[in-house]
């Protein structure tokens, strides 16, 4: 028997590997300045050799450094990654000395010494030097290979670089970025699935952020060959980057999605749990889970069709024996409240038509296809399909066999892939998983036997080493820009494996074939923070993990983690135990239970931290770093984070641990479950049983919660709670972001924001925006409310009766929400 090959794969891959060292042998350095041009938008540094350096500015702290070497092959400036181009220069001013240039916005100086060439940013204000080239950026002429190198700090810390199996802190690491399937992978293994080539310093408090925007295989080398560099580089491409002057960790992540793009809004019920396996069929056992979950008062928004559920995994096609009725099964899920996921790879059955065979003209997708698959015949006559330097068909193989793969650097091909999830949606199909696409081979995962595919790329015939790594961002592209089309009334939601920079705009990200392990379970909190910091703001991993069999303890604790974590979906491989929430017993089912519970009871808090990743660009999960960014206690804690401002949580994650080491940082922190009070600055050792995931509120925080409930449009968020934890001067701030949840018209002012302010005994409620939520209540909740002897609202005393006192010190008031700004006083 054949085993899964990600099992065949998994016994090669898992082990721990170090990328290669940057060679700087061959690598010709950058001549010195021989004379510079002004320009609107910066500086052309024109070298003795014939090379140009375009310095640009396109914000105060954003600036681009794109070298064109001598001799190097020209290329348009265009890139896959880039959201917005149309920036306008800022003013900035220019000097010079015999020996310097430089270059300065009301942010950043650029100085650039001549001779060597070499490149450094300051602050303008202070003059703190942000960070400084080493050596002159390099290139070698013979194979187009390219380095930078910048000088490493005593206490210089690195973040980002995407999805790497690495701790939060990169200081020390090489990292290499090429899109890899690498099923069961631990941490060490490099490279994974995606490749971000962004990262952020830190030194004293103080953050910079270089994203390198070049496609190829590309190293970073973060203080782990040299003692005194920081080195980055790639095999092909250009020397094009954008700096990022901080100091603001925040401030650059923001910056860094304006440029790349920012996460749309997905709908509502993407923040649901969801439940998937490797896979279910036929639809019967699909009924079943659904059956279970609502029986058992099991929370779940997402059932998932892996890939038995095609024909002969023909992507855009049905296998009717084990689905006779798609339409039909989908409505019934419906019923309960469920909505389906269905995957789709990149591969298609390369299948030529037996001759005479022709494809029926209307329900092609539920016809058999074993003569005539109409997916590939439309791609051939399309000429849609990736080819060889030779014209020849590049054929690989994944599920179907031998397969053929979209270029979709081409817009027609684009557009036709997107058209292709007709075959879904119009079955009732609500949202795309988008898998295999580093792309993954069976034939060869390491893109070697692919060389000499040749990519359109708007028409430059661009090779294979430059689009691995586009593949999975163009065909995410495709396929959101599809759901569009087909859908206009509703927001796209796509899961993505792979991706490069840029990724975010079109599709959410799970962290592929993970372990069922604890190991695998730690990893996932530097893997999600580093993912957030750089761009990917909706992101989560299986749940208990993909490979292996775990336990109820695992189950147990993976879940308490995953209440918080923005993408919630249980899944197993094909040949492992199953792992629903009840199949380790009622105990740990129980815990899964009260933390799906208490998941759909933050739905607000969730969604309103959901908005402002989407609208600013800042995760919802957080390392502590991001919040506490002068906080040295915060630079390598990767085994606790944040989610918005206000929530700590601290989940453990190993077996057998029944208390745990919290960091809390200064401040006043109220315990989750208790309203307890702790004082930060230090750290405590809490208790943790395995029903217990240690919580916490930052004070200062104004928490939206409402009611549990067992899917996120079963009821309205009625009554609406606010929960107010003031700080140590006894103020606390929050929001609450609302709209239809599931349209686009967010995109066009329908939302309502209530924005809640508390100082002094008083607290402000502000509600603007067009979005009108209906008739429903408010619970405002005041913790440490003791001393309270009367509410007023609005300047009227409020009978007794309308306020309760619970045992850990909180005030609950009810009230009405009459739709206008309302105010509080405590007294
Ligand atoms: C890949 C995916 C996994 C999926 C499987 C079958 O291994 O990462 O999630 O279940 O393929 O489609």
């Amino acid at each position: 028997m054949r085993l899964p090959v990600y099992l065949l794969a998994s016994a090669c891959l898992a082990a721990p590997t170090t990328a290669p060292a940057l060679d700087w042998a061959g690598l010709q350095p950058l001549a010195a300045v021989a004379s510079v041009q002004r320009t609107a938008a910066g500086l052309d540094l024109i070298c003795a050799d014939g090379a140009t350096v375009h310095v640009s500015v396109l914000a105060p702290d954003l600036i681009r450094v794109r070298a064109l070497f001598a001799g190097q092959p020209a290329s348009l400036d265009h890139s896959w990654a880039i959201a917005r181009t149309d920036w306008a220069a800022p003013p900035w001013h220019f000097a010079e000395t015999a020996t310097e240039l430089s270059l300065t916005t009301a942010a950043v100086k650029v100085v650039i010494q001549r001779d060597p060439l070499l490149i450094a940013f300051h602050d303008a204000v202070t003059g703190r030097v942000i960070n400084a080239d080493a050596r002159p950026m390099a290139r070698d002429p013979a194979t187009g290979r390219l380095a930078a190198a910048k000088h490493f700090g005593f206490e210089e810390h690195f973040y980002g670089l995407g999805e790497k199996a690495a701790r939060l802190d990169k200081r020390r690491g090489r990292f290499v970025m090429w899109n890899s399937d690498t099923p069961g992978y631990v941490e060490g293994r490099d490279p994974i699935y995606q490749s971000i080539p962004f990262y952020l310093g830190w030194e004293e408090g103080r953050a910079y952020g270089l994203f390198y925007d070049n496609t190829y295989r590309t190293t970073f080398d973060l203080g782990h060959t040299g003692q005194d560099y920081a080195a980055f580089g790639a095999d092909g491409g250009e020397l094009n980057y954008y700096f990022f002057a901080g100091p603001s960790l925040k401030q650059i992540v923001s910056r860094y999605t304006e440029l790349t793009g920012r996460m749309p809004l997905p709908p509502l019920w993407a923040l649901g749990h969801q439940q998937s396996r490797y896979s279910y069929y036929p639809d019967t056992v699909v009924e079943k889970v659904a059956e279970q979950y609502r029986a058992r008062d099991l929370p779940l928004d997402v059932l998932y069709l892996d890939i038995h559920y095609m024909d002969a995994y023909r992507v855009f096609t049905w296998d009717r024996t084990r689905f006779p009725d798609p339409s039909g099964l989908m409505k019934r899920l419906a019923e309960k409240g469920l909505r389906v996921v269905t995957i789709v790879d990149p591969g298609v059955k390369y299948q030529p038509p037996v001759p005479g065979a022709i494809d029926p003209a209307t329900d092609r997708d539920l016809a058999s296809s074993h003569e005539s698959y109409y997916v590939y015949n439309e791609g051939l006559a399309g000429d849609y399909f990736l080819r060889q330097k030779d014209g020849s068909l590049y054929i690989g193989e994944v599920w179907p066999g031998q397969s053929v793969f979209v270029d979709y650097t081409r817009a027609d091909a684009r557009q036709w892939w997107g058209e292709g999830h007709r075959a879904l949606t119009e079955r009732g199909v609500a949202g795309i998983w988008t898998d295999m696409n580093e792309p993954a081979d069976f034939l060869d995962q390491t893109g070697e036997r692919h060389k000499d595919i040749v990519f359109d790329d708007l028409g430059q015939r661009a090779p294979y080493a430059k689009h691995r790594n586009t593949f999975a961002l163009l065909m995410a592209r495709a396929t959101y820009e599809g759901l569009e089309q087909l859908q206009p009334d509703r927001r796209p939601f796509v899961i993505t494996r792979a991706g490069s920079a840029g990724i975010q705009r079109y599709a959410v990200k799970w962290t592929g074939d993970n372990n069922a392990t604890f190991d695998s379970l730690a990893l996932n909190i530097p893997m999600f923070a580093s993912l957030g910091i750089s761009g990917q703001a909706f992101v989560g991993a299986d749940i208990p993990g993909f490979i292996g069999r775990g336990d109820g303890e695992l189950l147990a604790r993976a879940y308490q983690m995953a209440t918080f974590v923005p993408f919630c979906r249980n899944h197993s491989a094909i040949d492992q135990y199953d792992k629903e929430p009840w199949r380790f017993g009622s105990y740990y089912e129980g815990i899964v239970r009260k933390y799906l519970k208490l998941r759909y009871r933050m739905l607000p808090f969730l969604y309103t931290t959901l908005e402002e990743a989407h609208r600013t660009g800042v995760p919802l999960f957080r390392p502590l770093l991001l919040n506490f960014q002068e906080d040295y206690n915060t630079v390598n804690l990767d085994d606790q984070f944040m989610i918005g401002d206000a929530l700590l949580a601290a989940p453990v994650v190993r077996a057998g641990e029944r208390a745990r080491e919290v960091y809390f940082p200064a401040g006043r922190w109220y315990e989750f479950e208790t309203g307890a009070i702790i004082r930060g600055g230090t750290t405590l050792r809490v208790d943790a049983p395995l029903d217990h995931m240690p919580l916490y509120v930052r004070g200062g925080s104004i928490v939206p919660s409402t009611i549990a409930m067992n899917y996120t449009d079963e009821k309205p968020w009625n009554p609406l709670r606010f929960d107010i934890y003031p700080d140590d001067a006894g103020t606390a701030n929050g929001s609450l972001y609302e709209d239809d949840g599931h349209s686009p018209d967010y995109k066009h002012g329908a939302w309502r924001r209530t924005t809640l302010h508390f100082a002094n005994g008083q607290l402000t409620l502000t509600p603007t925006g067009t979005h009108a939520p209906g008739v429903r209540n408010f619970a405002i909740v005041l913790h440490r409310a003791a001393a309270v002897q009367q509410v007023l609202v609005d300047g009227v005393a409020l009978e007794a009766s309308a306020w309760t006192r619970a045992a850990d010190h909180s005030l609950t008031v009810a009230l009405a929400d009459n739709g206008r700004a309302r105010q509080l006083e405590f007294r």
